[in-house]
């Protein structure tokens, strides 16, 4: 098999407006950029930086399960709420449902946490462990409205399997080799 390697600098985002050709496109490269590494925060990080570059969006980051709390990890953008309660906004609505969660508008949705007042519309993607629990989530927020639908929910959860199958698996087997 031939491996894709990845230039840091380099990431390749396909000039288009097609959003799922653009998923497909960068997918690959987050696949090969995590591959060799067993780091969680240099991985979630280096993910959100692609995501960033290829779209732009306003805010993109992961809130990780710890102390019985979502709390900020890895993110792109202004500075965020530090920890959110499993009852609470978005993140918290998504780690409950165990569900993809669109909002449209995030003026809208009961309970939203405003973090920032430029967020106008939203997207929360759950991330599981190998036992089925919810490891954390992908939260990203837009500063248009309605900036989300069904293809970057399917565009997201292939990268989210991408954590899931290899991220999580990298730091399980860095893990065993300590021992
Ligand atoms: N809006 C989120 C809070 C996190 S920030 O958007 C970065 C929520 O309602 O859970």
């Amino acid at each position: 098999m031939v491996k894709l390697e990845v230039m840091v600098e380099n990431l390749f985002v396909p000039k288009t407006d097609d959003r799922k050709t653009i998923y497909d496109e960068i997918a690959l490269q987050i696949k090969a950029l995590v591959e060799d590494e067993t780091d969680l925060i240099a991985n979630l990080a280096n993910i959100t930086a692609v995501l960033k570059e290829a779209f732009g969006f306003f805010w993109i980051g992961f809130y990780l399960v710890k102390e019985n709390q979502l709390v900020l990890n890895a993110f792109q953008g202004t500075t965020a709420c530090t920890r959110i309660d499993f009852n609470k906004g978005v993140c918290g609505h998504c780690y409950t449902t165990r569900e993809t969660i669109i909002v449209p508008n995030v003026d809208e949705f009961p309970g939203h946490i405003a973090c920032a007042s430029a967020s106008r519309s939203e997207i929360v993607v759950p991330i599981f462990d190998k036992s089925g629990e919810v490891f954390g989530v992908l939260d990203i927020d837009s500063d248009k409205l309605n900036d989300f639908g069904e293809v970057d929910a399917e565009g997201l959860k292939k990268i989210i399997k991408i954590v899931e199958e290899t991220v999580l698996q990298n730091i399980k087997t860095a893990r065993r080799k300590a021992v």
